[in-house]
């Protein structure tokens, strides 16, 4: 079985992917320093795998601790999600992220180099379009200036990985240029831990349903969109961790020196308010929302064009948004069971 590290594993994304991988007949080992994840997402994980996944609690910026995980495993490729990711506190704080997002592709390059694997997939953003001028977005689409710190790290991950590459790297690399990942796992037992208030419209909706936030503030109504709301392209984080199987495995498939940049999201576009309004449909419960200014920094609208990722890995997005929604009010249910 080829083992696969997954850097940020015990995280939202990495879990689910740590699933997937599983299901493909990979063997996914873990690192994470749990700065923002809880141990318990790997019982989640051991539970759905029906076996014990390996797993190393070590900073991805203890350069002779990811040595060790190298020495311990002979890896055939890595997937890097560990990266802080709030953009809110990257503007108080960007000291941080720039350490923590940049620094830790750094020392995982290095460390790739040094035992000789080739392969990596790395977790980018559509934040990197900012508000793009023709939608749906598409790969070649000019990036814009960041709107933020954390936004900004992803587009200077992407130009180190473009330069590695460039400079004749025996390297093959993949960025994957997520829209907005919602959803858990279908039987609950890993889904997205969002620690203090969520900065994510998923979270906010599932911890006010669950009368844990008092009210929904939906950041404007006066939008150039259906409905006045601002427009998100929703993928299950199921499809979402698919598509770093499928990256995988093209990877395997490409010469020495190899860098390619892939859209993943549905291809559709919805606004807060149809959010709002399908969640109600799929829990049956009535949210308590209000309108309110604009947030600054938004974008207006944003979804993704997969033509690429379509016609290219073969890879489709399978789940709807009820499905994305009511995954996610399962899991909050669960999350509510345990605090009670
Ligand atoms: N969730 C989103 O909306 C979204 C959108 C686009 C891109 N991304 C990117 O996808 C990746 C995964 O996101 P996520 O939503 O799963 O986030 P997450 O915070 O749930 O997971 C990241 C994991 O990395 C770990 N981590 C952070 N820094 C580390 C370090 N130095 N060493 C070891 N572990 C470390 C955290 O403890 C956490 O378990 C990130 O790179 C993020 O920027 C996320």
């Amino acid at each position: 079985m080829k083992k696969i590290l997954i850097t940020g594993g015990a995280g939202y994304i990495g879990s689910h992917t740590a699933v997937a991988l599983v299901n493909a007949g990979y063997e996914p080992v873990i690192i994470d320093n749990f700065s923002n994840s809880e141990k318990s997402a790997l019982a989640g994980l051991n539970k759905i795998c029906g076996r014990e996944i390996t797993s190393y609690e070590v900073d991805c910026l203890d350069r002779s601790g990811v040595e060790r995980v190298f020495v311990e495993n002979d890896f055939s490729g890595v997937i890097h999600f560990a990266a802080f990711k709030a953009v809110g506190e990257s503007t108080r704080n960007p000291l941080k992220y720039y350490t923590n997002n940049v620094d830790s592709l750094l020392i995982l390059l290095e460390t790739m180099s040094k035992f000789g694997v080739r392969d990596i997939v790395f977790s980018s953003s559509c934040t990197v379009y900012g508000q793009p001028e023709v939608l749906p977005v598409k790969e070649s689409t000019p990036r814009q200036l960041a709107e933020s710190p954390y936004g900004n790290t992803k587009k200077i991950c992407e130009d180190i990985l473009v330069d590695y590459i460039k400079s004749g790297a025996d390297s093959r690399i993949v960025s994957l240029r997520y829209f907005n990942p919602v959803g858990a796992h279908p039987s609950s037992e890993i889904g997205e831990l969002p620690i203090g208030v969520p900065a994510n419209l998923i979270p906010f909706v599932t911890q006010t349903a669950a009368g844990i936030r008092e009210k929904i503030t939906v950041f404007g109504n006066d939008y150039n969109t259906p409905d006045g709301t601002c427009v998100r392209d929703y993928i299950h984080v199921m499809d979402l961790a698919d598509a770093h199987v499928k990256a995988l495995a093209y990877l395997s498939d490409q010469k020495d020196n190899f860098y390619d940049i892939f859209n993943v999201g549905t291809g559709r576009g919805n606004t807060v308010l149809e959010v709002i309004q399908t969640f109600e449909k799929v829990s049956g419960q009535k949210l308590n929302y209000e309108i309110g200014d604009r947030r600054p920094g938004d974008i207006e609208k944003v979804w993704a064009n997969t033509d690429k990722i379509n016609n290219i890995l073969g890879w489709d997005a399978k789940y709807s948004l009820e499905d994305s929604l009511r995954d996610s009010w399962n899991w909050q249910k669960r999350l509510s069971e345990r605090i009670v």
